[in-house]
């Protein structure tokens, strides 16, 4: 498997790739990979000659030091899962910070059209600048066909969607399903570190999303999210940050159900000191 440590390297290597008329699919990971990356990552290799992952805890698009220091990183492991995928037609740009920033490790601003001050916006400040900053970045260096994004985080995808149009990057933008554990946890990097009485605990955020989708069929979003936050209050795990039904277009949240429109539900909740997201289609 080719790994690329530097940018210049790799811009060589989609050269020649791209003189040879192969083309390219791209996942981008911050690493601690998992069966749902692993889903993105044969998706891309379904639909391109080559998958192209990028293996990168960036910096920019924490809020929390603390939670940059302890986000997992597991490269070695990481390399083993791509392996098993496919030795041949996976490249691994796992590039150093300075690879990335250079001397200067900050956001750019961007607008979204307004996305970007929802949900996670609101609660992880300069979020989505960072994930605008790197996102781009990379696909200036990796110029991929197509790119894939789990719809785990539904906000950063529809974010994502808009940054290409924004700025005529040429990349199909492609949102994948959100892939749970068997007892129905998103899979994410963050599990691995859940204690076992929170990762015990976690899948009551799914089958809360679950009931409220059918509540949503008969009741207004309202008394859904009156529901919802009643029955974290009574968990003495875990703790509520916040649950919304929004629009999918406009990611604000909904006051009047329109049947033109359709809608999620979104929820952030702590595990302790983990932060964990997940989030359903109602409609
Ligand atoms: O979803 C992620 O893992 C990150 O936000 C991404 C897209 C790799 C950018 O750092």
């Amino acid at each position: 498997m080719r790994i690329f440590k530097n940018k210049t390297d790799l811009i060589a290597y989609v050269d020649t790739l791209k003189s040879k008329k192969k083309t390219i699919g791209f996942v981008p990971t911050m690493g601690a990979l998992h069966q749902g990356h692993a889903s993105l990552i044969n998706t891309g290799l379904s639909e391109n000659d080559i998958t192209v992952v990028s293996i990168f805890v960036n910096p920019t698009q924490f809020d929390n030091q603390e939670d940059l220091v302890k986000y997992p990183r597991t490269l070695d492991d990481d390399v083993e899962l791509l392996m098993a995928i496919s030795e041949e037609k996976i490249i691994v740009y796992a590039p150093t910070v300075e690879d990335i920033y250079g001397g200067n490790v900050a956001s750019a601003s961007f607008s979204f059209n307004g996305l970007e001050h929802e949900m996670e916006g609101r609660f992880r400040e300069g979020h989505f600048d960072g994930v605008g900053t790197v996102v781009k970045r990379l696909f200036e260096i990796v110029r991929p066909d197509k790119a894939y994004f789990g719809e785990k985080d539904f906000q950063q995808l529809m974010i994502i969607k808009t940054l290409v149009e924004n700025y005529d990057i040429p990349v199909k933008v492609i949102g994948c399903k959100i892939h749970r554990a068997k007892d129905g946890l998103a899979m994410s990097s963050r599990n691995a570190r859940l204690k076992s009485e929170y990762r015990e605990a976690a899948p009551f955020i799914y089958k809360t999303l679950k009931i409220a989708k059918e509540q949503f069929g008969t009741k207004s979003a309202i008394k859904v999210t009156e529901w919802v936050t009643q029955q974290f209050a009574e968990h003495n795990l875990l703790d509520l940050e916040y649950f919304i039904i929004a629009d999918i277009k406009t990611l604000k949240t909904v006051k009047r159900k329109s049947n033109k429109k359709s809608y999620r539900a979104f929820i952030a909740v702590y595990a302790d000191d983990i932060r964990l997201i997940d989030n359903i289609a109602l409609n």
